[in-house]
């Protein structure tokens, strides 16, 4: 299988070296040149790590026992069992994808990306340094995904004093040989341009092997289409899922999951404010609007980086390059309606979201998180089809003061994040300049620590 870049200037490449790019050399997204269609007879009664390798192997240029033994890694141990089951509520189910070590559903794609990158560079004896920018909740999973794979280091930057200090807790007491956290003395959008700004430098990301497990990279999604063939297996119904989306990924995923053959009676986004997607849908029109600040923190996004992907694969093809350069320039373009089941989207602003959750832990007992929230109000606002599966993506003890606003009593973190407390944290401090996080990782290189 080989993947193009939606931009088309870039080469071609396999998909080894798709995960290890992140981005094509032409500032695209790698896309795959065909979906490979769903055997479903074969895929009736496996287990999770089982389904993963059996969905994943076309499209991967990896021996199929070794991808095998890559996904009973990653879906074995750290998730006792559990890695996406559905409870039945009245509407329909709830899909549980936060049961992995950081408590969200960001682990269900890290945890197998992180292995995946160790054994293609185990084989090629590299080694790279995965630097990642967090407003929180990203840095803990980027952080456990290189736990046990000594060929990767992960490189966390996030705003002092800008993160919640439960976030903040469960990266700095991870004391790994390979993990660090830089606390950068500015804001979530200075580290994110610091990110950009070294990543330009395509001389420095060569020499420091800069890698990137956003979910600009492919082997991402298709980790989490995984979870929605796993719906339509142990459903046995077409596919209506509401899906909680800020960069599109969780989404795309599940459009993927549908162009490989699973039936589908209906997929939807779910946004908070920041709706720039669910306008898309709407109007067909697709618009930078301002970030606003919200209590599903994670979907705080204005650039849905994987809408590109989509423009390209339902149908855009070559004016996708046309597009985004018109994006880029002036925040906002116009496509025509593209291919696809029937697709809806909403979005909630901030009281629909302590509504929901309120309402929802009245009628069934069950507290979910602010981001689940938004998908379950949506949800309750389509037409009734058949019964609906709400994507849950983190655990709600993760966003105690969000759920205790909306209880209207104190609410406790999670016990496991509560644990963490008295630990003791390591990061490093620095100013949030491009040159300072640089020279330390030119140090860290150099010394060549804990690498092979
Ligand atoms: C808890 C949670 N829910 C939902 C999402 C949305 O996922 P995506 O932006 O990949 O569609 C995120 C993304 O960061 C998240 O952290």
């Amino acid at each position: 299988m080989r993947y193009w870049s939606t931009r088309g200037l870039a080469a071609p490449v396999g998909f080894q070296e798709a995960t290890l790019q992140g981005l094509a050399g032409d500032g695209g997204l790698f896309v795959p040149e065909t979906l490979p269609q769903l055997d479903f007879p074969a895929l009736k009664g496996l287990d999770y790590p089982q389904l993963a390798w059996r969905v994943m192997a076309p499209f991967c240029d990896i021996p199929e026992p070794d991808l095998k033994a890559l996904c009973e890694d990653a879906y074995g141990p750290a998730y006792g069992g559990a890695v996406a089951p559905l409870r039945s509520d009245p509407w329909g189910h709830v899909l549980e994808l936060f049961h992995g070590p950081t408590f969200s559903f960001k682990d269900v794609a890290l945890q197998f990306l992180g292995r995946l990158l160790n054994y293609i560079l185990t084989r090629r004896q590299g080694h790279c340094n995965l630097l990642v920018a967090t407003s929180g909740d990203t840095g803990s999973a980027a952080l456990q995904s290189v736990v046990g794979c000594p060929r990767l280091r992960a490189v966390v930057m996030y705003p002092k004093g800008r993160v919640s200090s439960l976030q903040e807790r469960q990266m700095t007491t991870l004391l790994e040989p390979n993990t660090y956290c830089l606390e950068l003395e500015g804001t979530f959008d200075d580290c994110q341009a610091i990110l950009k700004e070294l990543n330009r430098d395509a001389d420095f990301k060569q020499r420091l092997r800069l890698g990137a497990v956003n979910s600009v990279n492919f082997a991402r999604l298709l980790a989490q289409s995984v979870y929605y063939v796993w719906i339509y297996l142990q459903t046995g119904e077409p596919l209506q899922v509401v899906v909680p989306t800020g960069n599109f990924g969780n989404f795309l995923s599940a459009w993927l999951a549908y162009r490989m053959g699973v039936p589908t009676r209906r997929l939807a986004l779910a946004t908070n404010e920041n709706d720039i997607v669910h306008r898309y849908f709407r109007d067909g029109v697709y618009e930078r609007g301002p970030v606003h600040e919200t209590l599903a923190p994670a979907m705080d996004i204005q650039v849905a980086s994987n809408l590109e992907r989509f423009f390209f694969m339902a149908g855009g093809g070559d004016r996708v390059a046309e597009w985004m350069a018109q994006f880029e320039q002036t925040g906002r373009v116009e496509t025509p309606r593209l291919e696809g089941p029937e697709m809806v989207s909403g979005s909630a602003s901030r009281a629909e979201i302590l509504q929901a959750i309120r309402d929802y832990h009245e009628q069934v007992g069950v507290v979910l998180c602010p981001h689940t929230a938004v998908a379950w109000h949506v949800a309750r606002r389509l037409p009734r089809l058949g019964s609906e599966v709400v994507v849950a993506t983190a655990h709600p003890g993760k966003f105690p003061e969000a759920v205790a606003e909306a209880l209207g009593r104190p609410y406790p973190g999670h016990p496991a994040l509560e644990a963490l407390r008295d630990r003791p944290r390591r990061a490093v401090a620095l100013p949030a300049e491009a040159g300072a996080v640089r020279k330390w990782l030119e140090g860290l290189s150099d010394s060549g620590e804990n690498l092979p």
